[in-house]
């Protein structure tokens, strides 16, 4: 932490935009469960985002689409009882918000009571204006989420960079100043050119996290399971892996069942 950086007992979504007006980047990643949510706050992470990608990296489906509200708010109670200092968002999951703006609030609301979340965030613009709004008005944080939206994965075709034509691009700049203007506490924007990101971050106030959007926006988010390298198949650009703990778990267990099998564990020392 630099000298400049304030501590924060507890991040909030004023914090955030604290750090954005004092040019402190913003460090996010996802965490599914207590265990994981657990390292990631004692690291010192700002923001965990209990995300719907629980849907591909916990339960292992190929879209966001199929997991639940009570799926995603039993993820989010075990990231709660873990994290002491990082804001908690959690994702509305494909179909609890879409529908009408009661349905979003009845949905942002079992969230927060039933999980303990601190925010929610949710994919779309100005098409999904009356939700946020209503959402909003009871009190509850929002977070946006522009650029490839991937609940929106059948209606796109492909996981490639959005927004590098013109027409897409100034309709992403203006959902992104709708977003703010509605009272969004800040935005993610994913896999979008790093241009059309650093512009958009400048013209708002609140923050822009990006995720395969450059380094010119507010802060960074990446998928936890990717960063630590357990995840294999799925090898982005904007990916940076810290660790391959794929091989290194793999190894470890492997070592295991050896181990098993020769009658080496348990030893002596390891047995009552
Ligand atoms: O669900 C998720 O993990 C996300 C991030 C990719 C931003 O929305």
């Amino acid at each position: 932490m630099s000298a400049l950086n304030k501590e924060y007992k507890r991040v909030t979504v004023k914090s955030l935009v604290e750090m954005k007006s004092n040019d402190e980047k913003i460090s996010m990643l996802t965490a599914y469960d207590y265990t994981m949510a657990k390292i990631v706050d004692n690291a010192g992470i700002d923001v965990i985002l209990v995300g719907d990608s629980a849907s591909n990296v916990m339960a292992g489906h190929e879209t966001t689409l199929p997991i639940t509200l009570d799926q995603m708010i039993y993820h989010a109670s075990g990231v709660v009882r873990a994290a002491k200092r990082a804001l908690i968002v959690v994702d509305l999951p494909f179909g609890s918000y879409q529908s009408d703006p009661k349905e979003a609030l009845r949905s942002s609301i079992r969230i927060m009571k039933e999980s303990g979340g601190h925010a929610v965030k949710l994919e779309g613009g100005k098409e999904i204006k009356d939700s946020i709004k209503k959402i909003l008005n009871a009190g509850i944080p929002v977070m946006g989420h522009l650029g490839l939206t991937p609940q929106s994965i059948y209606k796109f075709g492909t996981y490639t960079v959005r927004a590098k034509e013109e027409e897409e691009a100034e309709k992403l700049i203006q959902d992104a100043l709708f977003l703010e203007k509605s009272g969004c506490f800040a935005i993610v924007l994913e896999k979008v050119p790093a241009s059309l990101a650093k512009k958009v971050a400048s013209k708002l106030t609140i923050p822009i996290i990006g995720i395969g959007a450059g380094n010119g926006v507010d802060g960074q988010v990446l998928v936890l399971h990717d960063l630590l390298g357990m995840t294999h198949e799925f090898n982005p650009r904007f990916l940076r892996r810290y660790l391959n703990l794929h091989d290194l778990m793999t190894e470890a267990v492997g070592n295991y069942v050896k181990d098993v099998k020769a009658v080496d564990f348990p030893n002596e020392s390891e047995q009552y």
